[in-house]
Order: C-alpha cells, then structure tokens, then sequence
C-alpha cells in the first residue's frame, strides 16, 4: 500500500437481514486528509465509518486501516491503537462525573497519571468544561456531553479519527471549536474522517467528500464536486445597461448563455479566468461603465441537492 494511502476499502458492502445499509463502496483515503461523508439520513454514513473502524464486519468486500484487514479480529486492537472513535450517541457513564468517566477511558488507553490527568485538564479547558469536571455527566447538556465524547476519543492522541456528526448538539460557538480542534488535528499530521448534515462545515473542513446513498454518488474535493456540477456563472455590474449589449456579447465565441438583468449580465462561462477580460474590454469599448466583476459561487448544499435528488 502507499505510504500516503491510510484506507482502502473494496466493494464494500453491509446488509442487515435482507436490506442493504451500504452497497458496493469503493474508495481510498489518504493520509493528512480531513475526508467527510455526506448523505441524507440512513445513507449509510454511520455504517460505513463502523465498518471501517472494525466495529461491525462487512458483508461482502474489504476495507483495509494502515494495511491491516478490518474484518480480521486479531487485527482490530491494533487498529484501534491508533484511532479515536466519536461514536454517534456519546454513551458516557452518566452517573460518574465527567472527569471519571475520562480517567475511566484514559485508562482503558493505557495512559496514566500525571500524563492522563495533564491530557484529560488541557482538553477539558480547550472546550472549556475543566471547572464541571466534578458534576455527573447525566447533569449535562446535550452539546456538553457531545464535547466529553470528543474530549475521549482524543486522550490517546490517536493517528486518524473517525468522527460520526461531530458538531451536532453544539451551539455556534462551540462548533467553531471543535471544527478549528479539527484543523488543528490536521495540521498535526492526523487523518480526520468525519459524517455531518452540515454541508458548510463540511466545505470549510473537508479535503475531500464522499456524497453516499448506499451506493457512492459522488467523490471529489468541494470545488471540484461544484464544477462538475455546474458552469461557472460572472455577473458584471455595469452603470448602465441595455439590450443591444446582448447582441454584441454573442459574437464572442465562448459565451454559451448571456441574461440581462437591469443593470447586471450574468454569464454562463466554461473559462472566466480567460473570458472575463475579453467580455471587459468589449464592454468599455462599447462605452459601458463597469462597476464591478463578480463570481456566483454555487453552494456545496445545491452540489449535494443536485446528487441526492436525482
Ligand atoms: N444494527 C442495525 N440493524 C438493522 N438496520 C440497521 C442497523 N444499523 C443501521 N441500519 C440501517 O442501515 C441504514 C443506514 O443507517 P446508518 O445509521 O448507517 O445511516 P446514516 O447515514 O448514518 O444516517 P443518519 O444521517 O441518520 O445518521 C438505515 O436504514 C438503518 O436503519
Ligand atoms: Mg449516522
């Protein structure tokens, strides 16, 4: 396997009785990548990300974690050595404090003290939860429970993290949180594997994403899934326009759809990088003002609308 290869996973496929969950995924996922999957409920997100950590088998296909085959059982406690699993319920102890409840995983780690105490305090103040370390868990919130799990799978400072819906539960604040931690993993040199709903998060985040409805749609960086997609589309603010512009923009060979909009055209355009000079200089040749340039910037939601509606 490559050495920047950390995933591959083959034909993977997972069935329930006779229903399906996640059928025929094949991808790879690099190392130092922050790679998400996106899909509608029950695409199959959280059923892959456990395949892949080895927590339940495939039923047909592979998956291999750092060259080791997840559907071997002697394999599974040397993956999870080096992983941090963010399970989708945060299934805490909720009768021990929170600071228990850390000690309690730190040391099914390995780790000890004064290192486990020094790791569970310096997470605990990242998201800012040390002065509750002494409350029960069951007298959290949902987001504060949510941050508890994050501060778990982290303790062992593992090498790639699976991280199933990390920022649902958490106010805006605490979002931002745990999605610039998550950049920070990354500029550590950790592979980060997440699933959201939150298709910004996921553009501001993600290398790459894998769009799945049990099948995989899609698989690409953002921009490129955008693309793919849809044309790119300029909008030129002139002082003022008219129709016989339109007429004159036409002649230039590459401009496939043009609209005039009260004082704005919008462009549809393979190429604006080499275009909108051209369309510019045609523009103030013909005595327009041009105010100013501008690019449409399609959303990666409309990207993820587009896939999962057709
Ligand atoms: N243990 C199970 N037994 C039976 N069916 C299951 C089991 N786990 C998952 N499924 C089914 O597999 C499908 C995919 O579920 P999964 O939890 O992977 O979806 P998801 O993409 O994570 O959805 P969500 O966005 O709601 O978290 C669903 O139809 C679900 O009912
Ligand atoms: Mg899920």
């Amino acid at each position: 396997m490559s050495l920047f290869i950390l995933i591959v996973a083959s034909s993977l496929t997972r069935s329930f009785g006779s229903f399906t969950a996640v059928e025929d995924l094949s991808l790879t996922i690099e190392r130092g990548e922050i790679f998400g999957f996106l899909g509608p409920n029950g695409a199959g997100k959280t059923t892959t990300m456990r395949m892949l950590t080895g927590l339940i088998s495939p039923t047909k296909g592979t998956a291999k974690v750092d060259d080791l085959d997840v559907s071997s059982l002697q394999n599974i406690p040397k993956i999870h050595r080096n992983v941090g699993v963010l399970p989708e319920v945060p299934g805490l102890y909720e009768s021990l404090s929170a600071y228990r409840n850390l000690d309690f995983y730190g040391r099914l780690y390995g780790l000890r003290d004064p290192k486990l105490r020094e790791r569970i305090m310096s997470l605990m103040q990242t998201f800012e939860l040390w002065e509750r370390k002494e409350d029960a868990v069951q007298t959290f919130s949902k987001g504060m429970k949510q941050k508890i799990a994050i501060i778990r799978c982290l303790l062992h400072d593992p090498e790639y993290l699976f991280l199933d819906e990390p920022v649902s539960g958490l106010d805006p604040e605490a979002s931002k949180t745990v999605r610039d931690f998550i950049l920070d993993l990354k500029k550590n040199g950790k592979t980060v594997i997440l699933s959201t709903h939150n298709l910004d998060d996921a553009d501001r985040l993600c290398d790459r994403v894998a769009v799945i409805r049990r099948n995989l749609l899609a698989l690409d960086t953002p921009l490129n899934l955008r693309t793919r997609m849809f044309k790119r589309t300029v909008v030129f603010h002139l002082k003022e326009a008219d129709d016989s512009i339109l007429q004159k923009l036409k002649t230039l060979p590459f401009i496939q759809s043009v609209e005039r909009i009260g004082n704005k055209l919008v462009l549809d355009l393979d190429n604006p990088e080499d275009n909108d000079p051209e369309i510019l200089e045609l523009l103030v040749k013909s005595g327009y003002k041009v105010q100013f340039v501008g690019e449409v910037r399609h959303s990666l939601e409309e990207v993820y609308l587009k896939l999962v509606t057709n």
